[in-house]
């Protein structure tokens, strides 16, 4: 069965083509990441006007690159939820015209299932039950995948995402949006150790998280600094952070899989793509005896493949809907409409 699936729910512009939920045929992908530099941050109504730019020609690059014509789509995937509301919109109108005028069925996919569904295309041999670590710019939660479809939240984020947490440090260091990657690499150039940073418990809810702390910690460090003209150990900050954050996620993974009784752990989302956090699970699975499963750089972040992986799996489970179907800034991932 080849989906043509449809991803817009912040500033990538995704279409692909996927066979049987688990083969590329094509992903093809614009990215406005440099357009929002400018300010910063997304801004919404231009991630809106940019996906309306893009998103024809590049279903016809996704068909050309799957050597597909309209005659060998079974089906159309599109992220209705959660996301810019506006930049959503403009993928599920495009995703449901096509459906109408092709006459072939529609599949919501909610985006977080999407990212943790990047796995499949890149193991075969990945099938629930796992436990999923999605961190992402905009959702960061511990998934107990129970069956492509039957997914139960452990734990979530109760403030700021773990990548929005990362784009806002890496503003107030200097670095460029977004700021995951860049601070990656500054990171690098440390062995840290040089900054105390806040680590979040939330009462009663032990695999939740927070980061809005370490976000204004490390905010504050860097206005006493320029306020007071102390030097700032930059690369020092970059890394002592990213291990707050891996902190935050990778002991509540393990945590989360022990309780739901999983030996396999598989991440997810652009904030996956990070080396340090990689690092840090692959020596904690290793040490619990688990496998550990984290998609290649390019499927961590916003992809239309991870959309028709998800795609597949909803439609078997008899997941479709009908030109009725609207976008949702927030959905609960264990959703499956
Ligand atoms: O999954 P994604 O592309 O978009 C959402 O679904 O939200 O994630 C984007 C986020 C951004 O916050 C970006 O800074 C972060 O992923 N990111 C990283 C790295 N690469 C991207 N965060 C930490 N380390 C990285 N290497």
């Amino acid at each position: 069965m080849k989906i043509l699936a449809f991803e817009s729910s912040c500033d990538e512009t995704a279409v692909a083509v996927v066979e049987d939920g688990r083969k590329i045929l094509s992903d093809a992908i614009a990215s406005q990441a440099d357009m929002h530099a400018l300010y910063g941050g997304v801004v919404p109504e231009v991630a809106s006007r940019k996906h309306v730019e893009a998103i024809a020609g590049l279903t016809q690059q996704a068909l050309r690159e799957a050597g597909c014509t309209k005659d060998d789509i079974d089906a159309v995937a599109v992220t209705y939820a959660p996301g810019l509301i506006g930049a959503v919109l403009v993928g599920l109108s495009f995703a449901k015209s096509v459906s109408y005028a092709w006459d072939v069925p529609l599949i919501p996919v909610h985006h977080v299932r999407g990212h943790i569904a990047a796995n499949y295309l890149a193991f075969p041999e990945l099938k629930p039950p796992f436990l999923a670590l999605a961190i992402s710019g905009g959702n960061t939660l511990i998934v107990d995948v129970r069956d492509y479809t039957d997914l139960h939240i452990l734990g979530a984020t109760r403030d700021d995402a773990a990548g929005e947490c990362f784009d806002k440090a890496a503003r107030v260091l200097g670095l460029p949006y977004p700021g995951g990657k860049p601070m990656d690499e500054l990171a690098h150039g440390s062995r840290g150790g040089v900054y105390k940073l806040p680590h979040a418990k939330v009462d009663g809810a032990e695999l939740d998280m927070s980061f809005s702390g370490l976000k204004t910690a490390v905010v504050n460090l860097a206005h006493h600094a320029s306020q007071t003209g102390e030097g700032l150990d930059r690369a020092a900050l970059a890394r002592d952070f990213t291990q707050a954050v891996s902190d935050e996620l990778v002991p509540r993974a393990m945590k989360a899989a022990k309780l739901a009784g999983r030996r396999v752990i598989a991440a997810g989302g652009g904030v996956a793509a990070n080396s340090f956090i990689r690092a840090d699970l692959e020596q904690a699975c290793r040490k619990a005896g688990y496998q550990l499963f984290v998609p290649p750089l390019k499927l961590c972040g916003d992809n239309g493949a991870m959309i028709g992986a998800q795609g597949y799996y909803e439609y078997l489970a008899g997941h479709t809907a009908g030109m009725e179907l609207n976008a949702y800034a927030t959905r609960e991932i264990e959703r499956s409409i």
